[in-house]
């Protein structure tokens, strides 16, 4: 099956799978004492500086999860966009295991603002509200739109002048870095990032994701190791994890996956672009293309290659590109999207 329905759905890439298979020689230590995650987390150093601390993950909702939960109380809020996978897609889990409130803003385009932020208003230590603590942004955004670094830094300066930390949802941090042209570390580290969640997943690995401690006056790094194993996100054979991200940090494997991905959402944009019926309101900035089209053309086209709808009211579809999709998949569903809105 061909699918533009996630980037989840494609496998992993084969230089992760060689790598899994290359740390998979005698014993070794368990729990991240190990050679390959000492040499994973040298290269995510040299990515995003010499401070950061990294923990290996299973996924990105545990990962948020303990990010969060390392730089908030359950009386603290975070702030994001109502778009926010957070706020729509962890079945509440951050509600539940943090306890926390979660503020969420409407945006136009899945992007939060300083002026935004700023609307937010709170008293402080009143023991009636609660108070927030943190900002969250998702890099590349659930609308596919990108984060540029300026926007970031603005966002991280009121963030910080308010007595917050900016965390960063980095599922597609690799799409993200990739569309604007930049090095991991632009966006984050030198953006003001305090503490992020590191995508693998929908960048050609498995099971492995990272949650990446920036700022090096955080000093939350020891409580998130027993945060990671009490939320149950520890891996006993650590090196698997690790060993995918030596993958993909090593010869810039992440930039060139995410920026086939994004190269195939632009190809696919431009093929439909001009199709009568259809149009492209979003930007498209890293991996997906947001089209609204007529209702009746939706499942037609779903039977060919599956998608999800992301607003049934306005019919406005979703396809994600992932590092595995092909000229040919794309051109063969804008073949289909173009017969078949011909024939609507
Ligand atoms: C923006 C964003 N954050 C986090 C995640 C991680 O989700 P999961 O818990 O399924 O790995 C996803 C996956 O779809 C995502 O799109």
């Amino acid at each position: 099956m061909r699918s533009l329905a996630s980037d989840n759905y494609a496998g992993a890439h084969p230089a992760v799978m060689a790598a899994i298979a290359e740390a998979n020689t005698d014993h070794a230590p368990a729990y991240g004492g190990d050679s390959t995650t000492a040499r994973a987390i040298e290269l995510f150093r040299e990515h995003l500086g010499d401070q950061a601390e990294v923990f290996f993950t299973f996924n990105g909702t545990g990962s948020n999860v303990i990010g969060l939960q390392s730089l908030m109380r359950s009386w603290e809020a975070v702030i994001c966009a109502s778009s926010a996978h957070i706020n729509v897609d962890e079945a509440g889990a951050p509600e539940k295991l943090l306890g926390s409130k979660i503020i969420n803003l409407d945006t136009p385009d899945g992007k939060l603002t300083p002026e935004l932020i700023e609307s937010v208003q709170w008293r402080a230590g009143d023991v009636h509200q609660s108070q927030p603590k943190v900002v969250l942004i998702t890099q590349s955004t659930e609308s596919g739109t990108c984060y540029s670094p300026g926007e970031v830094r603005a966002i991280a300066d009121i963030a910080h002048a308010r007595g917050l930390f900016l965390y960063m949802d980095g599922a597609r941090i690799s799409n993200a870095a990739a569309g604007l042209g930049v090095d991991l570390r632009t966006i984050t580290t030198d953006a003001g990032v305090d503490a992020m969640s590191f995508g693998g997943t929908k960048n050609g690995t498995i099971l492995a994701e990272a949650v990446v401690l920036l700022n090096p006056n955080l000093g939350v790094a020891h409580d998130l190791g027993y945060i990671r194993k009490q939320y149950m996100q520890l891996s006993s054979k650590m090196r698997f994890s690790a060993a995918q991200f030596i993958a993909l940090l090593t010869d810039d494997l992440w930039r060139t996956n995410a920026a086939h991905a994004n190269a195939m959402a632009q190809r696919l944009a431009a093929s439909v672009r001009d199709i009568p019926g259809l149009s492209i309101e979003r930007p498209v900035e890293a991996n997906g293309v947001f089209a609204t089209l007529p209702a009746a053309a939706i499942p037609v086209l779903q039977e060919h290659t599956p998608f999800y709808v992301w607003d049934e009211a306005t019919s406005e579809v979703r396809w994600l590109c992932s590092w595995d999709t092909t000229e040919h998949d794309i051109d063969s569903f804008a073949a289909a999207v173009r017969s078949t809105l011909g024939g609507i």
